[in-house]
C-alpha cells in the first residue's frame, strides 16, 4: 500500500466516533509544501473542531494519541507534531521509506505500484478528427491527452477501451463529392488521391466561405455596426446629469461603446480584405459565379449520401480509405493506436431509432418542424432532427452512447474534445441522464486552444490552420539541430533516431505539461529547450542517470536482489527517496482529475530532486561500497521512474544524447 493511502486509512480509524465522514476528512492529508513540516500534513482538526465546537488542538491531540497507540505506527511514522492552530505534521520513518523502495526496486514491471482495488471500465473517445479535412494542431491535443490518459488508467489497473470517433459522414464528404463531380483532376486523383481530395475540399470550402461572406457575414456585420453607431450617438449626445458619479459612469459606457465599434470596424476591414483577395483571383471568382450557393449544393450532396443515393455512397466508399490512410500516417508517427475506430457513419442506421425512442419517452417533441429535447437550464433545445429530416451530431452522439452501453457496458465514458464543444456535451449528458443512463459517468475532458505567439489560435504564415504532419516534421528538424551538437551521438542514423524522439516528445510534452483546461502558446523554442519542464530536459535526465551505470561498468540488475538495502543518511538522499515514493500519488491524481500535467509536474520535480542529490552525494566515488550500492539503487529507481512516467505519457527516451 502506498504511504499516503496507509496514512489515510489510519486516520479513518482514528477519526471513528469523532466525525460522521472520516474518509472525507482523511482526504485532507496532503504532501507538505515544506520539508520542515514533515512529509505530509493533516488539516482535518480545524474543520472538525469548528463542527464539534472544540479547540482544534485538542482534537489534534486526541487524534495523535489514537494514531500512535495503533499497532504498527512506530514503524511507519515518527510521533506526529502538532503545529499552529492544529496542523498535524507527519514524517515517515526512513526505514519504512527504504523498505518501500527496495520493493519497488525488485518489481521490474510496476515499480511497486499496486493496481487499484476496484478497477473500472472506461471508454475513451479521443482524437476523433473529421477525416477528409486536414488534421490540425487542435487534434494533437486531443490525441496526445487521450493517449496519455488511457495509458495511465491502464497502468493503474483499469480496463480501457479506446475509440476514435472519426467524423466520416459529415458535410465535408458532401463538399468532396460536389468537388469531385465538378472540379476533379482525374490524373491527380489517380496519382495522389489524398492530395487531390484535400484540394477539392479546400476549393469548395473556399468558394462556400466567400459566398457566405457576401450573403450573410457582410450584411450581418453592417447591421451590427449601424446598431452600435446609433447607440454611441445616443450616449454621446446625452446631456450631463450634474452628478459626477453618474457622469463618470456614462463616460465609461461611451468609451466602451467606442471600443466595441472600433473592434467591429476592424472585423469589417478584415472581411473586406478577404473578399477582395478572393475576387482578385480570376479563376476563383469565375468559379464562384458559375457555382452560386455552393454550400447548399454540397449539403444536398451530403443529404443524398445519407439517403443512400448509390452514386454518392459509391464515391464515399471510394474516398474513405484514402482519408483513413492519411490520418493513420499521423498516428504512426505519434505512435498512437486505438482499439476501435467507429466513426459517425457506423451509427447511421441507429439514428431514426434514437429519435423515435426519445419521442416515445416524451423527451423529444416537435418545435418549428425540428425534433428537440428541451432541457432545464438551457435556453436552446438539444436538436436531434432537423426540419428537413436530417440527423445531427447530437443524434449520432446519443446513438454512440447507446451502442457503447450495449456493447461494452462501461462505468465511464471520457470525451477528450476542445472546450468549444462544452455546451454540446452538457446537453448530451443531460439528455443521457433523462434517458436513464444514471450510473454511467460521462465526462467532457475539455481542453483549451493552442495559440500562436501573437495570442491568436495557432496558424501558419499562409493563414491556414497548421497541418499536423508539417508541424511534426518541423519539431523533428529542429531537434535534429540539437542532436547535431551532441558529442556523444556517433552516426547519422543515431542522430536521426534521437531527433525523432526529442522532436515528437517535445510536441507531446508541451501539450501534456500545460493544465489541459487552459490555452497555451505553441513555441518551438520553448518546447525544445534543454532546461526547464520540457521533454528534452526529461529525456536528457534519463540519459544522464543511465550513463552513471555505463561509466561505472555496472549492470543495475545486479543491485536489485532480495538482499538489497537503501540508506538515507543524507537529506538529499531522503528527499529523492520521498519523491520516488510519490510517483504513485501523482498517478492517482492524474486518474482522479483526468489531468496528465500532474504527471509531468511530478517528473520534473523528480528530475530536480535527482540533480540536487547528484550534486551533494558522490555515487561512483562514494566513501564505501555499501553507500555506493545504495546510491546506485536510487539512481536506478530514478531512471526507471522517469522512463516509466514518460512512457505513460507516450514519450520515448534515449540511451544517450
Ligand atoms: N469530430 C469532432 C470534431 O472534430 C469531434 C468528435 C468528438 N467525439 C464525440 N463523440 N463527439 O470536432
Amino acid at each position: 500500500m502506498n504511504a499516503l493511502v496507509e496514512l489515510r486509512r489510519r486516520f479513518v480509524v482514528a477519526l471513528e466516533g469523532l466525525a460522521d465522514e472520516p474518509a472525507a476528512l482523511a482526504e485532507m492529508i496532503l504532501p507538505s509544501q515544506d520539508p520542515r513540516f514533515g512529509d505530509y500534513q493533516a488539516n482535518c482538526a480545524m474543520p472538525l473542531g469548528k463542527k464539534l465546537g472544540k479547540p482544534p488542538r485538542e482534537i489534534a491531540t486526541t487524534l495523535v494519541e489514537r494514531l500512535v497507540a495503533a499497532p504498527g505506527w512506530e514503524s511507519l511514522c515518527d510521533p506526529p507534531e502538532i503545529a499552529g492552530p492544529g496542523f498535524i505534521n507527519l514524517r515517515l520513518k526512513d526505514d519504512g521509506i527504504a523498505a518501500r523502495l527496495v520493493t519497488a526496486l525488485a518489481d521490474t514491471e510496476r515499480l511497486g505500484i499496486v493496481p487499484v482495488s476496484a478497477p473500472r471500465k472506461y471508454v475513451l473517445d479521443y482524437s476523433s478528427p473529421n477525416v477528409a479535412k486536414p488534421m490540425h494542431v487542435g487534434h494533437i491535443r486531443s490525441t496526445v491527452i487521450g493517449d496519455a490518459l488511457s495509458r495511465v488508467l491502464r497502468f493503474l489497473g483499469h480496463q480501457v477501451i479506446t475509440d476514435n470517433h472519426i467524423g466520416d459522414w459529415g458535410t465535408q464528404f458532401g463538399m468532396i463529392i460536389y468537388g469531385y463531380k465538378h472540379f476533379v483532376d482525374t490524373e491527380a486523383l489517380a496519382a495522389a488521391s489524398v492530395a487531390e481530395l484535400s484540394r477539392l475540399y479546400k476549393l469548395v470550402n473556399q468558394i462556400g466561405e466567400h459566398q457566405a461572406n457576401l450573403a450573410e457575414k457582410r450584411p450581418a456585420l453592417a447591421e451590427k455596426i449601424a446598431t452600435q453607431e446609433t447607440r454611441l450617438a445616443e450616449l454621446a449626445t446625452a446631456p450631463p446629469t450634474g452628478d459626477p458619479k453618474q457622469d463618470k459612469q456614462a463616460d465609461k459606457k461611451r468609451r466602451q461603446a467606442e471600443g466595441t465599434l472600433a473592434d467591429l470596424r476592424r472585423e469589417q476591414a478584415e472581411l473586406e480584405a478577404k473578399i477582395a483577395a478572393f475576387l482578385a483571383d480570376a479563376r476563383l471568382s469565375s468559379l464562384a459565379a458559375a457555382h452560386p450557393a455552393i454550400g447548399a449544393a454540397a449539403l444536398a450532396e451530403t443529404a443524398k449520401l445519407h439517403t443512400s443515393d448509390p452514386e454518392n455512397v459509391g464515391l464515399w466508399k471510394r474516398f474513405l480509405p484514402a482519408c483513413l490512410e492519411e490520418i493513420q500516417q499521423t498516428y504512426d508517427r505519434l505512435r498512437v493506436t486505438f482499439d476501435h475506430t467507429l466513426g459517425e457513419s457506423f451509427y447511421h442506421d441507429r439514428l431514426a431509432g434514437v429519435v423515435e425512442a426519445l419521442q416515445k419517452k416524451g423527451l423529444a417533441r416537435e418545435s418549428d418542424g425540428a425534433q428537440c429535447v428541451f432541457l432545464e437550464g438551457y435556453e436552446a433545445p438539444f436538436i436531434v432532427q432537423k426540419k428537413d429530416g436530417a440527423y445531427l451530431y447530437a443524434t449520432t452522439d446519443l446513438a454512440t452512447i447507446q451502442y457503447r452501453m450495449e456493447e461494452w457496458a462501461p462505468d465511464a465514458v471520457l470525451y477528450v474534445v476542445d472546450h468549444r464543444q462544452s455546451l454540446h456535451f452538457e446537453q448530451l449528458f443531460a439528455t443521457a441522464r433523462q434517458i436513464g443512463y444514471d450510473d454511467l459517468e460521462l465526462q467532457h475532458i475539455s481542453f483549451g486552444t493552442v495559440l500562436g505567439e501573437d495570442g491568436k489560435p495557432y496558424k501558419t504564415r499562409s493563414g491556414s490552420a497548421v497541418g499536423l504532419m508539417g508541424l511534426l516534421d518541423e519539431a523533428v528538424e529542429r531537434a535534429g539541430t540539437l542532436a547535431a551538437k551532441s558529442s556523444v551521438l556517433e552516426t547519422d542514423t543515431e542522430r536521426a533516431a534521437v531527433a525523432e524522439r526529442i522532436g515528437i516528445g517535445a510536441i507531446k510534452y508541451a501539450d501534456l505539461s500545460h493544465n489541459r483546461t487552459s490555452d497555451y502558446v505553441f513555441s518551438y523554442d520553448k518546447m525544445l529547450a534543454m532546461q526547464g519542464n520540457t521533454a528534452a530536459y526529461m529525456q536528457y535526465s534519463v540519459a544522464r542517470v543511465k550513463s552513471i551505470f555505463g561509466r561505472g561498468g555496472i549492470d543495475p540488475e545486479t543491485l536489485r536482489g532480495d538482499d538489497a538495502t537503501i540508506a538515507l543518511s543524507n537529506p538529499a538522499e531522503r528527499a529523492l527517496a520521498m519523491e520516488l515514493l510519490r510517483f504513485t500519488e501523482a498517478l492517482a491524481r492524474v486518474a482522479a482529475e483526468y489531468k496528465p500535467n500532474y504527471l509531468t509536474a511530478y517528473l520534473f520535480d523528480l528530475a530536480q530532486r535527482f540533480a540536487e542529490f547528484f550534486e551533494q552525494c558522490p555515487v561512483l566515488k562514494a566513501d564505501d561500497d555499501a553507500t555506493k550500492a545504495s546510491r546506485l539503487r536510487l539512481c536506478d529507481l530514478t531512471a526507471r521512474t522517469l522512463e516509466q512516467g514518460l512512457a505513460l505519457l507516450g514519450i520515448r527516451t534515449v540511451e544517450r544524447m
